[in-house]
């Protein structure tokens, strides 16, 4: 039985870079896709130790409209990986009352997994649990100019004015508009950089960032950033009192 842990405040919303399975393989002589999939055993550890400390919303980078460049042998096991995943998991998701989302340029998701995404999306839509959104073909530059866009044809229809236009109408027209601002974020791999997620909505989203590799990132990990959190002092641009 593990002990009960408790914190005086909890961040809502995690968001997580999960970044660093390529160099914990080759350190270790395994082809980078053993990292990946030493990957998927940390997510579930996470998962899991986020519904014990009460997050509500949880979102994962898993693939960025960037990585697409890879090898195509890395993108294509990559993606044979995320449909496994999708069946693997759908009975841990539906037994936690999960409630899985996709964030980003789904379109270019090969035909099958894309199903998969789908279909698992509308299992588990109604359910109460956790938010969990995964970031697939997801970059932020992309998902601002996708809203910029879609805003444009929206005025040229006469469905919104050029005055509605605002922080809170743009927010709306991005793929996170169900869910809110993350507040605290987590980058694993060493590496001190956002790589193009979530650009818009990290404006006041408390950062943290650790050497360990993402397959070696467990509950013990999670709780370290937590009790990291713990101690900021958010201001959002006030003074203290
Ligand atoms: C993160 O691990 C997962 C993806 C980007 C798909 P990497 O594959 O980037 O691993 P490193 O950073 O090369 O070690
Ligand atoms: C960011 O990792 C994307 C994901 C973790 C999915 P990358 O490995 O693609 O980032 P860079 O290239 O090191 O910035
Ligand atoms: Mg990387």
């Amino acid at each position: 039985m593990r002990s009960k842990i408790s914190f005086h405040s909890i961040p809502a919303h995690l968001a997580i870079i999960m970044d660093g399975n390529g160099r914990w393989a080759r350190k270790r002589n395994l082809e980078r896709i053993e990292g990946h999939l030493r990957g998927i055993k940390s997510l579930r550890n996470v998962i899991k130790a986020a519904i014990d400390f009460n997050i509500k919303y949880l979102t994962v980078y898993a693939f960025s409209s960037e990585n697409w460049r890879r090898p195509q042998a890395e993108v294509d096991s990559l993606m044979r990986l995320l449909e496994e995943y999708l069946k693997i998991e759908l009975p841990f998701l539906v037994k936690k009352r999960i409630r899985l989302n996709f964030i980003g340029n789904i379109k270019k998701i090969p035909e099958s997994s894309r199903r998969e995404l789908l279909d698992v999306t509308e299992r588990t839509k109604g359910f109460n649990g956790l938010f969990l959104t995964i970031a697939l073909s997801y970059g932020s530059r992309e998902e601002i100019s996708i809203a910029a866009s879609k805003i444009h044809n929206d005025i040229k229809n006469k469905k919104i004015g050029q005055k509605d236009i605002g922080e809170d109408l743009f927010s709306r027209y991005l793929f996170t508009s169900e869910i809110p601002d993350p507040d605290f974020l987590i980058r694993t791999g060493g590496e001190k950089r956002l790589s193009n997620f979530l650009l818009y909505q990290i404006a006041y989203t408390e950062i943290f960032f650790t050497k360990t590799m993402w397959p070696d990132f467990g509950r013990k990990e999670l709780i370290n950033a937590l009790r990291d959190y713990e101690k900021r002092i958010r201001r959002f641009g006030k003074t203290e009192i």
